[in-house]
């Protein structure tokens, strides 16, 4: 069988081992929709150019929308007699429609009929990542107007360094999203490109209609050369460029969530929902969905890497090597789509924040030292004075097991003499994130801003 696909140039059929080796049907069968809709328009196109007849086109597209009817009922399902999705059409084809079938592939080439089909699949696949991604974010939002005064620590180097609002915190993710949301609007725009009419490498002898095509599957232009056409994959790379750092930004909030639900930061609690148990410890709560985010982002950038690598050694134009472009970019847009759900499913229904355990933390430290250094600058101190000041406070705290909090007015004003009656209300947590008032930070009304800033965005 995989001998007849070729001319009569050859003389016997492949090695059944290696007609498997060289077949990409168990995979790219994934494109057939995509391979349909593509050998559509270049039927239409066949037909008027006048490089086939009007009723040999309507027979080519009724036998082609047929193929798509048994592919989505479950009928077609060629195995590895067929080498790739294009000969399976395409003998498919032949068998529903006879002769005309072959027709077909006039002025065309399987190397720019791939490159169509998979554009077009990943053009379609990029809308619905970012569907997904605005769903995140609009979880994500709801969670910060949820928690606008909710407070929590926040860290540099995971030492505690600021309180801090919590929808603050979730806001920094929600502006990733947002960026990841935009990259791949601009990802978009470089595969909807058409290589189709490029042909094989050089173009065709036939009078072709290439903006006929482009239009009719809703690319924006089509490629100027047709060695570019053929072998590039750059849409590809700038995609699992995208993927990757949507997955690393998933991987980051995915880490925080595993330390929050820790024993030893004991922040959030997982619902029933979304925790899963031990099979030999009854008394686990496993944060298994943040885990396997986490985990999963080593594939998507490994498909990365691979896609890099598949592209650095190849000449122009088209080389079999291209085959390999599918399955890293096909996981990688399954796992990037599953995981943004998960996530979302997670942030809506799956996390409860100990408010008390919160409050606790944020008062039972030294956070608010930089407010006592901020008051005694407010009160003329240089601010490096204040800090070295502000240092000897704390050590000395840190001697007697004091808090700030606890110390009396007169050992304030053992420390400095400006300190007055107000330095407790200064040095509340409530009131260190509603003073960050700056723009950008965490005080209450900038995240408010924020918050109204971030609906607008989602709604452009
Ligand atoms: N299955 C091939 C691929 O995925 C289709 C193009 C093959 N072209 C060729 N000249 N062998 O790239």
């Amino acid at each position: 069988q995989s001998g007849s696909t070729w001319s009569d140039r050859f003389e016997s059929s492949l090695n059944p081992a290696i007609a498997q080796f060289n077949a990409s049907i168990l995979f790219d069968i994934e494109l057939l929709p995509y391979d349909i809709q593509g050998s559509i328009a270049h039927a239409q196109m066949l037909a008027k150019t006048g490089i086939i007849s009007e009723t040999e086109a309507e027979t080519l597209v009724q036998g082609l929308q047929q193929i798509l009817a048994e592919y989505q009922q479950g009928e077609f399902q060629p195995g590895v007699e067929e080498e790739d999705v294009h000969f399976a059409v395409e003998h498919r084809l032949t068998e529903i429609v006879g002769d005309v079938g072959k027709k077909l592939h006039t002025a065309r080439s399987r190397n720019d009929q791939v490159g169509t089909d998979i554009r077009l699949y990943l053009r379609e696949k990029i809308s619905h990542i970012r569907n997904h991604l605005r769903d995140y974010q609009q979880a994500l939002l709801e969670l910060a107007e949820n928690n606008l005064e909710t407070l929590i620590p926040g860290y540099t180097h995971l030492q505690r360094a600021q309180p801090i609002s919590l929808a603050h915190h979730l806001l920094a993710y929600w502006e990733m999203a947002q960026r990841d949301w935009e990259r791949l609007g601009d990802v978009a725009k470089r595969t909807n490109i058409s290589p189709l009419g490029c042909g094989a490498l050089a173009g065709t002898t036939f009078p072709i209609d290439r903006n006929y095509t482009a239009q009719e599957l809703g690319f924006e232009r089509i490629y100027r050369n047709s060695l570019d056409g053929v072998s590039d994959r750059d849409f590809a790379i700038e995609f699992l460029n995208a993927a990757s750092l949507i997955m690393v930004h998933l991987s980051r909030f995915s880490e925080e969530i595993i330390l929050w639900a820790s024993q030893e930061f004991n922040f959030v609690t997982l619902k029933d929902s979304c925790a899963t148990g031990s099979s030999i410890m009854p008394q686990k709560k496993n944060p298994d969905i943040p885990e396997l985010i986490r985990g999963k982002t080593g594939r998507v950038c490994g498909s990365l890497q691979g896609m890099l690598m598949l592209m650095k050694g190849l000449p122009l134009a088209y080389n079999k090597d291209l085959q390999e472009d599918k399955e890293g970019l096909f996981d990688a847009v399954k796992t990037t789509g599953a995981c943004l759900e998960a996530m979302t499913i997670l942030l809506t229904e799956g996390l409860e924040f100990r408010k008390q355990r919160l409050s606790e933390a944020v008062t039972e430290d030294f956070s608010n030292a930089t407010d006592v250094a901020d008051y005694l600058v407010t009160k003329g101190v240089p601010f490096r004075e204040a800090y070295n000041l502000v240092g000897k406070v704390v050590r000395t705290c840190l001697e007697k097991s004091k808090l700030l909090k606890d110390l009396t007015l007169e050992e304030w004003q053992q420390i400095h003499p400006a300190f007055e009656q107000d330095i407790y209300h200064a040095i509340t947590p409530k009131q260190v994130v509603s003073a960050r008032n700056s723009e950008g930070g965490t005080g209450f009304e900038q995240v408010k801003i924020a918050i109204e800033n971030a609906k607008l965005l989602m709604n452009q």
